[in-house]
């Protein structure tokens, strides 16, 4: 089984239907996430052999991915970003006000957008930070838009990386730079076991696949991208689901609760507890990775123009 072309497990719906399934994953559960996570959906960044501590921590962690992908990517002060998959806003307010950028981010969940434009408002970031509800490669943004392109735990959510790339490559400046970090898997084969378990994680996540880090780099080399690079941070964030922290505190009240929400809700909801056990299980095994990739559009003149 190959582990990395974008279509390598299409468990998750793909098509038409994965949008909205998104966008109602990531409505259902905005409560969920910024309980546990605060104003990051996304995982933490340890040195590798840490172990995760208080609650504090775990922010300070997500804090710290972020200023980690800033300084892999070379995102320079002052930029102006397209956030693509923007969620509640925590990245794209830490660019907007530590990095001085101007930020437009772009979710599929209404109700993330709302949130995060609240949350700028909150920070006296407003002036500097938009967010909409739009598909990112749908977005309406002219060529050469921005300086820097962002994605943090979003391309896992989107089926034709291709497109993404080309699209990427419309919307920066010559000289732009891109910033992902993501979920992926290893490349090569996967065994059956491992299979399953990737399997499991597509499904309840709402992916349709995962490429691995090396797929991204030849992506975006094929793009037009040059100065393509990754990092496995897979040691630095697989603390993230600590089942100390990343999963239903109280078991019996967990239960219930899940219960109570997957009637109120709908089922989607449950994926955001079934993440825990299994991302654990896919970092264990190897089947599971995660990086950052970097990469930059070719400058007017290396462009040939
Ligand atoms: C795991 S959350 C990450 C949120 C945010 N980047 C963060 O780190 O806090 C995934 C985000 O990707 C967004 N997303 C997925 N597919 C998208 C698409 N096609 N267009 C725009 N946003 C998308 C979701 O709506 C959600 O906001």
């Amino acid at each position: 089984m190959k582990a990395n072309g974008s279509s390598a497990y299409p468990s998750a719906p793909a098509g038409p239907g994965l949008n909205a399934a998104v966008e109602r994953y990531y409505d259902t559960t905005l409560d969920l996430y910024e309980d546990l996570w605060g104003e990051h959906v996304h995982h933490g960044f340890w040195d590798a052999g840490e172990r995760p501590g208080s609650d504090a921590e775990r922010h300070a962690a997500t804090d710290r991915l972020v200023r980690e992908l800033v300084a892999f990517a070379g995102v320079p002060h002052g930029a102006h970003v397209l956030d693509v998959g923007c969620g509640i806003g925590g990245p794209a307010l830490y660019l907007a006000g530590a990095l001085g950028c101007s930020v437009e981010g772009v979710t599929l969940s209404a109700a993330q957008a709302a949130r995060a434009n609240e949350k700028a408002a909150a920070a006296g970031l407003a002036g500097r930070a938009h967010f909409h509800q739009r598909d990112a490669l749908d977005n309406g943004y002219p060529d050469a838009s921005f300086d820097a392109l962002w994605a943090v735990e979003s391309l896992m959510h989107i089926a034709d990386r291709v497109a993404f790339f080309a699209e990427a490559m419309r919307l920066l400046r010559p000289g732009g730079v891109l910033a992902i970090a993501t979920w992926s898997v290893r490349d090569g084969e996967l065994t059956a076991d491992e299979h399953r378990v990737v399997d499991q994680i597509l499904r309840h996540q709402v992916m349709p696949s995962f490429s691995s880090l090396e797929e991204h780099e030849r992506l975006a080399a094929a793009a037009g991208f040059t100065e393509v690079a990754s990092a496995d941070w897979s040691a630095n964030v697989a603390n993230s689901w600590e089942p100390t922290f990343a999963q239903v505190r109280e078991l019996d009240n967990g239960r219930s609760m899940m219960r109570d929400l997957a009637r109120d809700r709908g089922v989607d909801v449950l994926g955001f507890f079934y993440a825990g056990p299994l991302m654990l299980k896919g970092f264990e095994t190897g089947a599971m990775t995660y990086g950052a990739v970097r990469a930059t559009k070719p400058a007017l003149e290396a462009a040939g123009y």
